[in-house]
C-alpha cells in the first residue's frame, strides 16, 4: 500500500470515531467551537506551522505552506474575499448571537493548551517532513471522502455548515466559514499530502509521517472532546 494510501486510512479512522463528528451538535458545543477554534487557528497558523516551515528545505513546499499560514491568519483573497479565516470564524459567532467582545476574550481551555503542548513537540523540533504532516492531516477531514454517511459525502465542514444551519437557521451566506474551507483546505492538505507523495520514500521516512498522521489527530480528537466537554457544561 502507498504511504499517501495509509495516511488516508489513518484520517479516515479519524473521521469514524471522533466523538465530535458522530454526536448532535448543540448550542453550547457550537459556541465554545467559536471561540476555541479562533484561538486555535491564530497559534497552530501564526505559530506552530511557521515552524515547520523553517524546517522545511524545498522552496516550493515552503512557500505553499507560509501562504496557506497567511490566508488562515492574514488574509484569504482566493476564498475568503481578503479576510483571513479566524475573523470569518468570528463573524459566525455574532450571527449565532455571541457578543464580538466575548468571543475575543475567550482564553483557551486546559484541553486546547494542552494540546497546543503537544503540537509543539510534534511540529518545532521535528523533521519537516513529519510537521507538514501535523500541519495538513486535520484539514483533510474537510475533503470528502472519509467516513461515512454526510461525512464521507460532504467533508467535515459540508456536515457542520448543515447542522448549524439547521440549528441556528442560517442562510447559505451566514454559512461562509464551512462554505470556504471546503476549497481553501482541498489546497492546503494537498501540499501535505503532495510533500509526503514526493519525499517520504527518498527520506526514508514512509513509517515516520504514517505514525505523526495518528499522532497528531489523536491530539486533534483530544481537542475536540475538551470543546465538547466544555460546550456540555455551560462553555466554560
Ligand atoms: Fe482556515
Ligand atoms: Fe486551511
Amino acid at each position: 500500500m502507498s504511504v499517501v494510501r495509509r495516511m488516508d486510512r489513518v484520517v479516515d479512522d479519524f473521521a469514524s470515531r471522533c466523538r465530535w463528528f458522530r454526536e448532535p451538535m448543540t448550542k453550547g458545543r457550537a459556541r465554545t467551537f467559536v471561540m476555541q477554534h479562533r484561538l486555535n487557528t491564530r497559534q497552530r497558523n501564526s505559530v506552530l506551522k511557521l515552524k515547520v516551515a523553517t524546517n522545511c528545505p524545498d522552496w516550493e513546499t515552503r512557500m505553499r505552506i507560509i501562504g496557506a499560514c497567511s490566508e488562515e491568519v492574514i488574509a484569504d483573497h482566493a476564498h475568503g474575499g481578503g479576510r483571513p479565516h479566524w475573523q470569518i470564524l468570528e463573524e459566525l459567532g455574532v450571527r449565532i448571537g455571541m457578543r464580538r467582545a466575548g468571543i475575543q476574550k475567550a482564553r483557551p481551555l486546559p484541553s486546547t493548551e494542552l494540546c497546543w503542548a503537544a503540537w509543539e513537540g510534534l511540529m518545532a523540533n521535528r523533521h519537516w517532513l513529519e510537521g507538514i504532516v501535523a500541519n495538513t492531516c486535520a484539514e483533510r477531514v474537510n475533503v470528502p471522502g472519509y467516513g461515512r454517511g454526510e461525512f464521507r459525502k460532504r467533508g467535515w465542514f459540508g456536515l457542520e455548515r448543515r447542522r448549524w444551519g439547521k440549528l441556528f437557521r442560517l442562510q447559505d451566506d451566514d454559512l461562509e466559514f464551512f462554505e470556504l474551507h471546503t476549497e481553501a483546505d482541498i489546497e492546503h492538505s494537498n501540499t501535505g499530502w503532495r510533500a509526503v507523495e514526493k519525499f517520504a520514500r527518498a527520506l526514508g521516512m514512509e513509517d515516520a509521517v504514517v505514525a505523526a498522521c495518528e499522532r497528531n489527530l489523536h491530539v486533534w480528537e483530544h481537542y475536540l472532546n475538551g470543546i465538547a466537554a466544555a460546550g456540555d457544561d455551560g462553555g466554560r
